[in-house]
């Protein structure tokens, strides 16, 4: 398959076959994270392979009771690690102090993500699927101490990886023009945003069945697996009745990612980040 292809025909994968990845497969895979970019090549990316039974569970119920995590043979914690570079330079009496420049930071997540997308292509041409999960971050402080993450070392992001069961269908995306813009910002106007999220989600349905079918695609599929509290159609059904929602966006903002609730969560994330050394402001 050509590259394009591959890149094309990508889906989060989140039914998995209960398949071991053979151990020469994983080695390629840290290898694709470990040769990703770096900003100045610092390199401050660990990555936690999650792969015995209990350590599965465990994960899965801390992200949020997400069932593919727990049936993934493998997850890689991608973390922000400072700890190994603190010392390097402490023992050439220097300091690196990462932990307080935003700036670092910035650039140690784009490295993480760097190393973690390389991973997901790579995986896909062997065959294998994956999907990110972002909620790691709700629960920063718990993975820390299940995983005996020292200070100075952050869990940012999961990517639970196995050979697919099934490969949910087309994704609904933006058209490439939208997201586009030639030499300089070109700013659309409310019609053309409209129309550009109408044509990637389709009209509001009120055959919610459907709707939540199109647009909801974990919780129709950990319903299926496991059926966690947080995928139950008929209380989801009930929340957007009561809710009254009534169009994609508020489905989004209201429902999935409430602006408000969004808000509070700085408080943890800001938390955690300092119980593990991090405090830029
Ligand atoms: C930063 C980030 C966090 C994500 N977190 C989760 C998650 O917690 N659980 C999940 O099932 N999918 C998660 N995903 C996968 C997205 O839901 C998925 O990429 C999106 O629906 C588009 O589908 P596609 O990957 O098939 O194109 C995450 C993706 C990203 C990039």
């Amino acid at each position: 398959m050509n590259l394009y292809d591959l890149f094309m025909k990508r889906r989060s994968v989140r039914n998995f076959k209960d398949q071991e990845i053979p151990q020469d497969v994983i080695e390629e895979l840290l290898d694709a994270a470990n040769n990703a970019p770096s900003g100045g090549n610092i390199q401050p990316v660990s990555v936690i392979l999650v792969q015995e039974s209990e350590a599965r569970k465990e994960l899965a119920t801390m992200v949020g009771e997400q069932p593919w995590v727990r049936n993934a043979p493998l997850s890689m914690i991608f973390c922000v690690d400072f700890l190994r570079i603190k010392r390097w330079a402490s023992m050439f009496e220097t300091d690196f102090k990462g932990e307080k420049a935003f700036l670092h930071f910035l650039i140690a997540y784009a490295d993480l993500t760097c190393a973690a997308q390389n991973v997901v292509i790579l995986s896909q041409s062997h065959g294998l699927g994956s999907v990110y999960i972002g909620t790691i971050l709700d629960v920063i402080d718990r993975a820390r101490k299940y995983f005996a993450m020292p200070e100075y070392v952050l869990p940012m992001m999961v990517l639970s990886i196995g050979y697919p069961k099934t490969v949910p269908k087309k994704v609904p995306k933006l058209k490439r023009e939208v997201i586009a813009h030639r030499e300089k910002y070109r700013e659309l106007s409310d019609d053309q945003i409209k129309r550009a999220f109408e044509e990637k989600y389709g009209s509001f349905e009120d055959n919610l069945e459907n709707y939540l079918h199109r647009t909801y695609v974990e919780a129709v599929e950990a319903e299926k697996q496991q059926k966690p509290r947080w995928a139950d159609m008929k209380s989801i059904k009930k929340e957007m009745k009561k809710l009254n929602i009534r169009s994609n966006a508020q489905f989004l903002f209201k429902l999935r990612y409430p602006s408000d609730e969004m808000i509070k969560l700085n408080e943890i994330v800001v938390r955690s980040f300092k119980n593990a050394g991090f405090d830029f402001f």
